[in-house]
């Protein structure tokens, strides 16, 4: 089911903005049991990305009476809600009365492969890059054509996911994913200041560490720091955490880390137990 607004509906006006200029933001939750995964850190994630850019929030209340509805009867599946700046005329300047278009969506559950979270994925490191732009920056806004481009670089079911870099060669993230690295027994994960989405499960994540008495740190990560690391994972709020077990013919071992981690989300209900 679809609500645009609050109405059943599967169409938004040509005049939106979220179409023109990807002028909006949205969000992807797993939903198990009709209800959906995390929501708080998700609608807090909303909520910021609206401050930053200026659109007016809907309301929590609001936003939590509509997913109710549009997941009942999912036993697992998939919730994106969408908030544009809405319908205006032509021409970029934001218009005085902004009305935002609220959309919220429902998916079925991708069916990933269970032996990616026990054994480990296959990852390639992306040609396009990343742009930087401190303004954007963690925030999970519409504009995602790098992404487009970045997973349009292979076809196969062979890697799971490419790493994407900005132009001055620091690893960010994957297309669709954040990326973690454990060195000197020390978890490390890309500083995104500069760019990439600030993921809800990389803070669930990092959250989580000091349980496994593993210390954090956020920091700008090269190519050269993956070579070197002991364990490498991806994770985001659909596949929750998978090891990488190869990234480019570099062979990794998958992590006790990853594993234990994964473990402790799902046993707090914050991945969905899917195999
Ligand atoms: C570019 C990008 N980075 C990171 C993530 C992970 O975010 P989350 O943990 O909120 O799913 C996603 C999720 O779709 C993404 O598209």
């Amino acid at each position: 089911m679809t609500l645009v607004n609050g109405i059943e509906a599967d169409a938004v006006s040509v005049q939106d903005r979220g179409l023109s200029y990807g002028d909006g933001l949205f969000e992807t939750l797993a939903v198990a049991d009709g209800l959906p995964i995390a929501w708080e850190p998700h609608i807090s994630r909303l909520r910021n990305g609206c401050q930053r850019l200026r659109i007016p929030c809907p309301a929590e209340a609001l936003l939590r009476a509509e997913a109710t509805r549009v997941c009942a009867g999912l036993t697992l599946g998939v919730l994106k809600i969408i908030v544009t700046r809405g319908a205006n005329g032509r021409g970029y300047r934001i218009p005085e009365v902004v009305n935002p278009t609220r959309i919220l969506t429902t998916y079925p559950w991708p069916a990933f492969p269970g032996s990616r979270a026990r054994e480990g994925v296959l990852v390639t490191v992306c040609q396009t890059r990343l742009s930087a732009n401190p303004r954007l920056a963690g925030i999970k806004h519409l504009n995602r054509l790098e992404q487009v481009l970045a997973r349009s670089e292979w076809d196969s079911h062979h890697y799971a996911e490419g790493l994407m870099l900005d132009a001055a060669d620091r690893v960010v993230e994957g297309t669709m994913s954040n990326l973690f690295l454990v060195m000197d027994g020390q978890l490390v994960t890309p500083d995104l200041a500069d760019a990439g989405v600030a993921g809800i499960m990389r803070g669930l994540v990092l959250a989580e560490a000091p349980a496994l008495d593993m210390s954090v740190r956020v920091a700008s990560v090269s190519l050269e720091d993956l070579r070197r690391a002991e364990e490498l994972f991806l994770c985001n709020s659909l596949f929750g955490v998978w090891p990488i077990k190869g990234l480019d013919g570099q062979a990794y071992r998958v992590g006790p880390l990853a594993l234990r981690l994964r473990q402790r989300l799902l046993a707090q209900g914050c991945i969905a137990a899917q195999e």
